[in-house]
């Protein structure tokens, strides 16, 4: 009797094992195991949401737990990006901002947490040594955590993000045949090409009301030439990342999405104003738009009504901007006005599927895909 129990737990316990190890090598393979079902493409961008890395703040709340934790931690986003640059061999490797778990650290804890992020994201190894990437390039967008909310803004955490991080308004052109044309508006010879793309990155933290005029002129000027070279060349398609992601209705990525303002400047927010949203939409007609900063991922899809058709109502003036040209020639005080009292058809007619059921042959579209966090549980 007894042996035959012994057997059977033995057995069991070799099922149990084989299990194991089988889940292990599927979790520890899972990029290059989902990089089989993936068709190839021309271009490849791995995008990594919000990785949040914490540090000495942590430490000071639990000092033995915390070291652990972190530890862990480094050693599972390192994974994450070790394993699906090598999987999916991108063209560029984007971390989404809020690359560090607050914009208020000290300037050596910053130092040690970029130290760190080099390491997790596989831009250098264990010895400081640079590693190779090959083709593939990295960059990021600036977050609140990075640089502050527009009531936050500073100088320093600006410069300090620049400094190490590179600009934070930028585009550049992209061939699939694989010529890059960086930082740079058009050169004709490469307009020409029919396998081309424009990239741009935004400073979607200082868009809406920001406490440092500045930044938030910097990146309206970036923003209305980007829309004059749009006009000029709207067949080239447009891949916009923006931290923040664009307005939409309660409900449909967020349950009741909300903006804080201080002193009339931007304390928290969930989305970009609805003027700025309109704006980015309408005159800069992307099409596809990442971001991050929600970390639960999301899906949405903007149909735009037609050129002639362009249904944006400006609150409670009541009036109707009928085309693009009127609503892309606002001055920025103008927009402020409006800024939450735009209504805009793009944004209010909005599917989660991916693709509009919007009938009618000259609407177009742009998706919106916001990028989960590469948190292990979202939330660090
Ligand atoms: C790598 O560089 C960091 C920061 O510059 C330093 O703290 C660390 O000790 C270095 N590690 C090695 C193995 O040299
Ligand atoms: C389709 O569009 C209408 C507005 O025209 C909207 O009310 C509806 O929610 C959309 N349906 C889906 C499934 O996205």
């Amino acid at each position: 009797m007894t042996k035959v129990w012994l057997r059977r737990i033995r057995s069991l316990s070799v099922v149990y094992t084989v299990v194991l190890v089988a889940a292990n090598l599927y979790f520890y393979n899972y990029a290059k195991i989902l990089s089989v079902f993936h068709p190839p493409s021309d271009i490849r961008f791995n995008l990594y949401g919000d990785p949040q890395i914490e540090g000495d703040a942590k430490l000071q709340r639990q000092p033995r737990v915390g070291r652990l934790d972190l530890l862990i931690n480094d050693y599972y986003l390192h994974h994450v990006y070790k394993s699906t640059i090598s999987a999916f061999r991108p063209r560029y490797a984007v971390t989404m901002g809020d690359i560090f778990s607050s914009q208020w650290v000290s300037r050596a804890e910053y130092y040690k947490r970029i130290h760190r992020f080099k390491w997790i994201s596989n831009q250098i190894d264990a010895r400081n040594n640079t590693i190779d990437g090959g083709d593939h390039r990295h960059f990021y967008l600036a977050g609140n955590h990075d640089i502050g909310y527009g009531e936050e803004t500073r100088a320093y955490h600006i410069n300090r993000y620049t400094n190490n991080f590179g600009p934070l308004n930028r585009e550049w052109l992209v061939d699939i045949g694989g010529t890059v044309t960086d930082d740079q508006h058009d050169n004709e010879h490469n307009v020409a090409s029919a396998g081309l793309h424009r990239v741009v990155v935004l400073n979607a933290m200082n868009l809406d009301a920001t406490r440092m005029e500045k930044y938030r002129h910097e990146a309206w000027d970036f923003v209305r030439s980007l829309a004059g070279e749009r006009s000029k060349h709207p067949d080239i398609p447009l891949i916009l990342f923006l931290h923040i992601p664009l307005n939409k209705p309660d409900g449909v990525c967020e349950p009741q999405p909300t903006i804080i303002l201080d002193d009339g400047f931007v304390a928290y927010q969930d989305y970009l104003s609805p003027a700025t949203s309109a704006y980015l939409l309408h005159c800069l007609k992307p099409t596809i738009v990442f971001n991050g900063h929600d970390h639960n991922g999301c899906l949405a899809t903007h149909a735009v009504w037609p050129e002639t058709n362009t249904p944006v109502i400006l609150g409670a003036s009541g009036r109707v901007l009928t085309s693009t040209e009127d609503l892309c020639s606002l001055t920025l005080d103008e927009l402020d006005v409006y800024s939450s009292k735009i209504e805009d058809f793009a944004q209010s007619t909005i599917s989660t599927t991916g693709s509009s059921n919007m009938t009618g042959a000259s609407a177009w579209t742009a998706i919106e895909i916001t990028v989960r966090s590469a948190m292990g549980a979202y939330n660090g």
